[in-house]
């Protein structure tokens, strides 16, 4: 498994070094992944509770890989406070692994890390 992440100012890059320093999973930005095996993928909420255009345009290419998603956002945002998860969830019938705000907590690393290491054994999948 793969980290691919989308970042506009820097917060989902944060969060996926930090799921990787615990974890020893390979992070790649998006704009130079070409996944061949299972990824997830982690981007933010913009514009009201969107998909970033980038994810969106990613998705449409790669999604074969897609295998959980988080977001990054922020609590000020109240209902759509990482809402893009809750779309690429539903679009792409994957798991909402977790929705962070800004750059996560040691908690929200702490959930990613476990879900990691509960789907390693099916990396191949
Ligand atoms: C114009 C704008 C719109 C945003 N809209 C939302 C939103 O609808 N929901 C949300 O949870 N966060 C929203 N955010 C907050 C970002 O998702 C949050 O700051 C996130 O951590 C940014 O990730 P990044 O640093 O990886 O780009 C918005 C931020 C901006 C600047």
């Amino acid at each position: 498994m793969q980290l691919i992440f989308d970042t506009l100012t820097g917060n989902t890059r944060r969060f996926a070094h930090k799921v990787a320093d615990l974890t020893g999973v390979e992070v790649v930005a998006l704009a130079d992944a070409d996944p061949r095996a299972p990824y997830l993928l982690l981007t933010y909420t913009f514009g009201s509770g969107a998909v970033p255009e980038s994810t969106a345009a990613f998705l449409g290419q790669h999604s074969h890989w897609l295998r959980g998603v988080v977001s990054s956002g922020s609590y000020h945002w109240g209902e759509s406070f990482g809402r893009a998860g809750d779309v690429i969830s539903a679009q792409y019938r994957v798991p909402y692994v977790a929705r962070v705000n800004k750059s996560g907590n040691a908690e929200d690393v702490r959930r990613v890390a476990d879900w990691l290491q509960t789907h390693a054994a099916n990396a191949a999948d």
